[in-house]
């Protein structure tokens, strides 16, 4: 970071740890105008730094044999910033489902038993077959619990960590999470946390993903209880987001661009291991443009790429014109699997490419035949 730059402060744990942080006033430092609030990482990179700052206390966990209410505890499924997820097996019904157990460090004055207890009410507020079934809550060592349906397959951050997705999936991929988040935009909720290991992908046949996790999204016209902190991760956060600016359906667009950065160019479009930095460069870089990751992309998909990380909410395409411009994508570009498996073509290429290159290969092939 440049010494001359002007510094601004963030807390990333979240902010219900002990003293509940003030909401910072404007922070202006030298000419910067942002106001960077606390954040509330819901990473599970957090956790693991708060496990390390809190006193070691043994509470008792979820383990496999254990119980929880009515519910007998199977191996766990999962672990976020927020919570964990163990498969659960009715004790009188038989119903197999999924417990969400709240992380002990994130409960405090500021996100509360109820607040952790919203993402059931709000699961249910959006209709949409990708929103994963949420049909009880109860309580566990004076923790909150939720039970939803239990799913299989695996989150998209856990593929990807297997290599990467051919981009005619990842296109896929993109217009599914947009058909989700218009039903949520619809039913007046913002998710907030959208990143890769909030989706997930099922392994059943019919449909592909699951857009979990919507624990800290915000509803229009509610009241927000985690107004004055910034919620989510901040290598998706929208700049509004971070500014505490009241946020509209836009924040999801500006993370879903930083997934599609993910799953078509390989890295988001801000890194850095530094939180503060990253913050700046949300707030005012400029993306790299998506050509210097993906030489062919279509020029209608890097521009969309580019509009969607406008910093100013209201300069980014609404959903309807990301849709638009990722449906033409189906035909402009065609996958090339089968060539993959012989490890002719890359995994994706434009038409035009694929037909010079199946051109040239037919030129190679009539040339061998007549020597
Ligand atoms: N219904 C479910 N069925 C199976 N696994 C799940 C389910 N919900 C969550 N998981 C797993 O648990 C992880 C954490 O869940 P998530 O709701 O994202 O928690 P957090 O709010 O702590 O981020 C997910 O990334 C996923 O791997
Ligand atoms: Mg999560």
């Amino acid at each position: 970071m440049a010494g001359t730059e002007p510094l601004t402060i963030a807390i990333t744990l979240p902010a219900c740890l002990a003293v509940p942080p003030p909401i910072p006033k404007k922070l202006a430092h030298g000419s910067d105008p942002a106001i960077v609030l606390p954040v509330v990482d819901t990473s599970a990179k957090a956790t693991r730094k708060i496990g390390k700052l809190s006193k070691p206390k043994v509470r008792p966990e979820l383990h496999e044999g254990t119980r929880a209410g009515a519910w007998n505890v199977g191996p766990e499924l999962g672990k976020g910033g927020m919570a964990s997820v163990h498969a659960v097996t009715h004790c009188v019904f038989g119903k197999r489902a999924a417990l969400k157990l709240a992380h002990a460090e994130i409960l405090g004055p500021q996100f509360t038993c109820e607040t952790f207890l919203r993402e059931a009410r709000i699961a249910n507020l959006v209709d949409h077959p990708a929103v994963t079934d949420v049909f009880a809550t109860g309580s566990f060592d004076n923790r909150p619990y939720l039970v939803m349906e239990r799913l299989s397959g695996e989150t998209l951050g856990a593929r990807l960590d297997r290599g990467p997705l051919d981009r005619d999936e990842a296109i896929e991929i993109l217009l599914e999470l947009c058909d989700v988040l218009g039903a949520a935009h619809n039913a007046g909720v913002i998710h907030r946390d959208l990143k890769l290991d909030n989706v997930f992908l099922l392994d059943t046949p019919g449909r592909k993903l699951k857009l979990l996790d919507w624990g800290v999204a915000s509803v229009v016209g509610e009241p927000d209880p985690l107004a004055g902190m910034v919620a989510g991760t901040l290598t998706y956060v929208a700049p509004e987001q971070l500014r505490g600016d009241e946020l509209t359906p836009s924040a999801d667009v500006y993370s879903l661009a930083v997934l599609a950065y993910q799953l078509l160019l390989g890295a988001p479009p801000f890194e850095s291991p530094n939180d503060l930095e990253l913050i700046r460069k949300h707030l005012h870089s400029a993306p790299p443009a998506p050509s210097t990751m993906w030489a062919e992309i279509p020029a209608d998909l890097e521009a969309l790429l580019l509009g969607m990380l406008a910093k100013r909410a209201e300069d980014r395409p609404v959903l309807d014109e990301v849709v638009q411009v990722l449906t033409q994508m189906r035909s402009v570009v065609v996958p090339v699997r089968a060539a993959k498996r012989r490890s002719l073509f890359p995994a994706f290429i434009p038409v035009r490419m694929l037909g010079a290159a199946l051109g040239i290969a037919a030129a190679a092939l009539s040339i061998a035949a007549m020597g």
